[in-house]
């Protein structure tokens, strides 16, 4: 057995974490929903909204049911909401193409969408016991270091010999449970010590043949993207508020926050006051900019303007029945990007005659 895994697996019994809600299970459906959800966001996050998710939808097939809104709603506030729509599409193809049953080799699993191999493989393992390596963001981290591999990780000539890397560590699978220990093991030494800065190498059971522990590199390792700056974007959003309740619009399925609900937005250095009256048959009665709003996406930055208006008007433009008044704090129970679920929070739902807090 590889020395990677023979002291991963012994490392685990005492270090590793075991009680994380969706250990224990082998429903593949459930262990497909913590992957997908931890794929992008961290532990302690995940785990209200997972439990969340599991008591609304518990099978595939009440997934597979449920409009796409309600799974949505469901997903609020936990970002990249293409994995929420993927995860609804998926339950739909399992039922109708797979009869129901959760595919269960990597190669069947990878197909479906949201699903790629590093994934596939981490639910082929813990829901069915299969030989497969994973290469997540923490085992490159984990693999560069041991190995001393210098080189942006993404770039594919270095990520084919990341991949080579894990399959070589792989356990033999001659114990029960070996492969899912072994996998377990490696995506917690990557959470709790092989961390990204300043890991804590005086506890970590891989230390001994680390290359970058004994060549001093271990800051150095993984090596950094050249980093072009991400493109800034900026937009204003209108807070339109008429009788105590907010404009919200449907924003179409593709592009960004598809299918989620968010005030109407205008470009910076549109009159908000005429683009009311023409586009939604709105008049405005007063006009407070709002301190802007920096939100990042992976592949750019969009600076926010609020603009909280009063607005008058009983003949809204509504043509697509895309827009809806709603009151502040029941928008904050539909599906909503993080960012106005802030200026809610912030702007919308204060009581105005409590002391402010520092
Ligand atoms: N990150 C990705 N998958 C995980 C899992 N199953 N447990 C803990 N962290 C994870």
């Amino acid at each position: 057995m590889s020395l990677i895994a023979t002291q991963l697996i012994h490392w685990h019994k005492t270090h590793g974490r075991h009680h994380l809600p969706w250990q224990g299970s082998r429903d593949p459906y459930a262990v497909w929903l913590s992957e997908i959800m931890l794929q992008q966001t961290q532990v302690n996050t995940v785990i209200p909204y997972y439990a969340r998710f599991m008591r609304e939808f518990p099978t595939i097939s009440s997934l597979a049911q449920a409009p796409l809104d309600a799974v949505l709603i469901i997903w609020s506030g936990l970002g990249y909401y293409s994995r929420a729509r993927n995860l609804h599409q998926a339950a739909r193809m399992i039922m109708q193409d797979h009869q129901g049953q959760f595919p269960d080799t990597r190669a069947m699993i990878q197909k479906l969408p949201g699903i790629g191999r590093s994934t596939a493989a981490a639910i082929a393992v813990f829901a069915f016991s299969k030989r497969e390596a994973i290469l997540d963001g923490n085992v490159k981290r984990i693999l560069t270091r041991y190995f001393g591999i210098s080189g942006y990780p993404e770039e594919s000539r270095i990520k084919n010999l990341l991949w080579e890397k894990a399959e070589e560590a792989l356990p033999v699978t001659y114990r029960r449970n070996q492969i899912e220990t072994y996998t377990q093991a490696l995506m917690d030494l990557g959470a709790t010590v092989c961390i990204r800065h300043t890991p804590i190498c005086k506890v970590c059971p891989l230390q001994h043949h680390c290359v970058a522990f004994k060549e001093k590199r271990i800051e150095q390792l993984p090596t950094a993207r050249l980093r072009k700056s991400l493109p800034k974007k900026e937009t204003v959003f209108l807070l339109l508020m008429q009788h105590q309740k907010l404009l919200l619009e449907k924003r179409p399925a593709s592009g960004i926050w598809g299918e989620l609900w968010c005030p109407p937005e205008i470009k910076i250095g549109i009159d908000a006051a005429s683009y009311c009256q023409h586009q939604l048959g709105l008049i405005v009665q007063s006009l407070v900019e709002l301190p802007i709003l920096d939100h990042q996406f992976t592949h750019f930055k969009l600076r926010i303007h609020p603009q909280l208006l009063q607005v008058v008007s009983n003949t809204l433009i509504n043509p697509h029945n895309k827009l809806i008044w709603i009151k502040p704090s029941d928008a904050l129970a539909q599906a909503i990007p993080t960012p106005v679920r802030k200026l809610l929070n912030q702007h919308l739902l204060l009581d105005n005659h409590a002391p402010n807090k520092d």
